[in-house]
């Protein structure tokens, strides 16, 4: 049984991913809402990953970090401020987990961390200026911290298309936008959050023991294919 430190584990895909493992793993979830699941395997942490203090939690074998944002608008349109926020949210909430719990995921057993970027980091997308460049950020991160921390501790990144949760509501808000999402996708789909949470149980697990450094991208070949 593994111990996993799931960040923003109360929906989406963290809460996917805590679905996915509580039953045969211990999870610990942090975030601002309890999520609705309760399981013997379970433990929840109310806290913001900005403002607060971090729960100690001993001798972890993975870390995932969930939040982010999506914050579409031109350039002449968003602000500084916004920028900070999402670096914030998606950049600095991950380094700030990283350095709370590195001393404890150094104590795990083939310990790995799992953050997530997006395919707005590879493929070009108007009004996607602001969570680009933080995503971005993200994909930097990994690859340094895979560095830094090898032989040690793995660290990869999901980067997701469309995938149906909260944050991405306002994009799949009606039939019509439904449809014309699918049909961007040369797969002829986008993402449900069990999809994404299958793929950071992998990236956790010992299936994965070579794979650090990495960017997955879970595109329905979006970035991939011109059809
Ligand atoms: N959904 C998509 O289409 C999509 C596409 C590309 C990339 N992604 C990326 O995939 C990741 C997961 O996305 P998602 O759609 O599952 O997001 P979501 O539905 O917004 O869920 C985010 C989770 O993070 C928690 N969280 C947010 N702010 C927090 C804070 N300040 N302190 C503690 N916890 C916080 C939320 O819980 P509380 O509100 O309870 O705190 C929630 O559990 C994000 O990094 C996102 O950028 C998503």
């Amino acid at each position: 049984m593994k111990k996993i430190v799931v960040i923003g584990g109360s929906r989406g895909i963290g809460n996917a991913i805590v679905n996915l493992l509580v039953s045969e793993n211990q999870v610990i979830n942090i975030s601002r809402n309890e999520p609705a699941e309760i399981h013997q395997n379970f433990t929840h942490y109310s806290c913001d990953i900005l403002t607060d203090e971090l729960p100690a939690i001993e001798a972890i074998d993975s870390l995932i970090y969930c939040p982010g944002s999506i914050n579409l608008k031109p350039i002449s349109r968003l602000k500084l401020e916004e920028f900070r926020e999402d670096f914030e949210i998606n950049v600095i909430g991950a380094v700030k987990a990283i350095q709370h719990f590195l001393p404890d995921l150094k104590n795990g057993k083939n310990p790995s961390i799992v953050l997530f970027s997006t395919v707005a980091a590879k493929l070009g997308m108007p009004f996607h200026a602001s969570v680009a460049a933080a995503k971005s950020a993200v994909e930097g991160l990994t690859k340094s911290l895979g560095a830094e921390l090898a032989p040690t501790i793995r660290v990869n990144a999901i980067a997701p298309t469309v995938t149906n949760t909260d944050l991405a509501s306002k994009l799949l808000r009606n039939e019509k936008m439904i449809e014309n999402i699918t049909e961007r996708h040369p797969l002829k789909k986008f993402l449900h959050p069990e999809e994404v949470a299958a793929m950071a149980h992998f990236l956790i697990s010992d299936n994965a023991l070579s794979i650090s450094g990495q960017i997955f991208e879970l595109d329905c070949g979006i970035v991939s294919f011109k059809i």
